[in-house]
């Protein structure tokens, strides 16, 4: 397909605006963004100004009926998606979902089965795996992986085979944040369903991506599936992830560190900005550019460091968090999402993330709350991994 896309926004609070619709108005691909749709007016009136939008409607259905769109984006609230992209794809409209696709199995098999009927491309937007320095994790471990090299000075007790647990690889994601910002209907067990099912998905997703084919086999979550908890997720092969999650810590530090350790080395990645290897001979640090920088002329080292003195620097010279620090952004791999589903539907390739990878983070979330809820692990059953829906 050569022509422009002609889009629609479904969803313009604070994430359809800043994310979908900044990107989708600078696409060099996307020729007309006709519809801004919210059930809340003032947002799709705000949204369709700020994006010189054609027709703002509160009703989705005349977003994926119109003959002229090609793709919608959809940034609601989680609970709504299922008859917009049952709608959406019965017209033959490409979708942008957000994530959590789904809140429940059941409406995942709907959006899947939607899917799968019909010929649409449909791309979830767990973006963190197309994050740069979430890639280049990946590959220095696969690259150690496939050929070890250990430090000169590495010291080694007596050669010997090793044990099962040292043939695996481990991946912790530690997240750290300070709640008073959050929007208490994402704590709301039937609408936001709690930071589980709501962004927790973004690291279960990232593990089954990390480690490819390799199927999970048990989860074991502990603490409260509402904003304070952990997660242990076992593979096939034996590898694992960890998460863990405290809502008790500090604006003043990075959200997002996330570790892989494997065969006496290290891999790093802190807050998309930088990444250090350890234990293997080669370059101990990769930094990489912010995604939006209000502030070019500080912390022009980079990375972490850099990145920590922008924010002290916006910090200082802001009153309000919310209306003042929007700007500073590390690249989490929302452009790169967003131009790969793009490229899907213009070149007829596969999305970077499909209705069955967001099958699989809804799957994983709820069952990670129902082993909170039984203080027990829980088996991931094989056709709940090899998912089939009939159409
Ligand atoms: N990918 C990410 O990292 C990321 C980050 C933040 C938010 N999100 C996701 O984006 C979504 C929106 O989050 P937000 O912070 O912008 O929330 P928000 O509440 O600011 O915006 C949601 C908007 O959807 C509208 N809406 C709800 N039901 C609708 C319907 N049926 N038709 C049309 N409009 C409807 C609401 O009126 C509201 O304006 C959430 O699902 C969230 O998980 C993703």
């Amino acid at each position: 397909m050569s022509k422009k896309l002609v889009v629609g926004q479904i969803g313009c609070g604070a994430f359809g605006t800043d994310i979908h619709g900044t990107l989708a108005h600078k696409h060099p691909n996307i020729g007309k963004m006709k519809w801004a749709c919210d059930v809340f007016d003032r947002n799709a009136q705000a949204f369709a100004k700020r994006f010189n939008v054609e027709k703002t409607t509160a009703s989705f259905t005349d977003v994926t009926t119109d003959p002229e769109v090609d793709a919608i984006f959809i940034a609601t609230t989680h609970e709504a998606r299922v008859p917009i992209i049952e709608s959406a794809a019965k017209h033959g409209k490409h979708i942008f979902c957000e994530k959590p696709m789904a809140m429940t199995e059941w409406e995942a098999y709907q959006i899947v089965r939607a899917v799968k009927q019909s010929k649409v491309k449909f791309c979830v937007d767990y973006m963190r795996r197309m994050a740069p320095a979430v890639t280049a994790l990946k590959r220095e471990w696969l690259k150690h992986k496939a050929h070890p090299k250990h430090q000169p000075w590495r010291y080694t007790e007596k050669p010997r085979e090793k044990l099962l647990e040292e043939k695996t690889t481990d991946f912790l994601v530690r997240v750290q944040d300070e709640s008073s910002s959050y929007r208490m209907v994402h704590l709301d067990p039937f609408h936001g369903g709690g930071l589980i099912i709501g962004e927790a998905v973004h690291w279960l997703d990232l593990a089954c991506w990390l480690f490819d084919n390799d199927r999970p086999v048990e989860i074991q979550a502990w603490g409260s599936a509402r904003m304070r908890y952990g997660i242990y997720l076992t593979f096939q092969s034996g590898n694992a992830a960890t998460i863990l999650m405290t809502p008790n810590g500090t604006f003043d530090y990075p959200k997002e560190m996330y570790e892989i350790a494997h065969d006496a080395a290290l891999f790093r990645m802190e807050f998309f900005v930088e990444n250090q290897y350890y234990g293997r001979p080669g370059p101990e640090q990769e930094l990489f550019p912010l995604a939006r920088d209000p502030l070019p002329k500080v912390g022009k080292e980079g990375g972490l460091s850099g990145f920590l003195k922008k924010h002290q620097t916006r910090c200082n010279e802001s009153k309000n968090v919310k209306t003042d620090w929007g700007a500073l952004l590390a690249d989490h791999g929302y452009g790169e999402m967003f131009n790969g589903f793009i490229e899907a539907i213009l070149h007829d390739k596969p999305v970077p993330c499909s209705a069955m990878d967001g099958y699989h983070a809804t799957y994983l979330g709820e069952l990670a709350m129902k082993s909170i809820e039984l203080a027990k692990p829980m088996p991931v059953p094989v056709d709940k991994w090899d998912y089939y829906v009939d159409v």
